[in-house]
């Protein structure tokens, strides 16, 4: 048995995920975990530089439809996501490394579980390939 263990970075929005539980109750149960004011403020330029300083996935919770409390956060965070996985394919990266949840769990009960659930489809796929800077003629979102 192997005991490689995927590195995955877990953004989600305060305002959907958690926001009844203590942060640090959250954060000691699940490893680089970043809670975010809404999942529209992660920009592609930190997913990219998570998979460049090392993380094998990276999974983001935003509110569900029509809750986003900056109107369509949510909805831009998965165009972005749909659109890094054009960007992460043309560098050889599975896109199932890249993952956006919109739902709401006000405990974060379930946050825990979805990082396992990727982490566990992502030690199947193994480590991730390194990338270097992204070309000058790639347009980042
Ligand atoms: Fe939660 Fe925008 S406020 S995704």
């Amino acid at each position: 048995m192997s005991s490689y263990e995927p590195k995955l970075v877990c953004f989600s929005c305060k305002f959907g995920w958690g926001y009844l539980n203590h942060e640090e109750a959250l954060a000691k149960q699940i490893k680089n975990w970043v809670p975010i004011i809404c999942s529209g403020k992660v920009d592609s330029s930190h997913i990219l530089t998570a998979f460049r300083q090392g993380a094998d996935g990276v999974l983001i919770l935003g509110c569900r439809g029509g809750d986003c409390h900056y109107q369509d956060g949510n909805y831009e965070a998965r165009k972005r996501v749909y659109l890094l996985h054009k960007i992460l394919e043309s560098y050889g990266i599975e896109k199932e490394r890249l993952k956006i949840e919109l739902s709401i769990d006000p405990e974060g009960s379930k946050i825990p579980q979805l990082v396992k659930e990727m982490s566990d489809s992502i030690a199947k796929l193994g480590p991730v390939k390194k990338i270097g800077e992204p070309a000058k003629a790639v347009a980042v979102v």
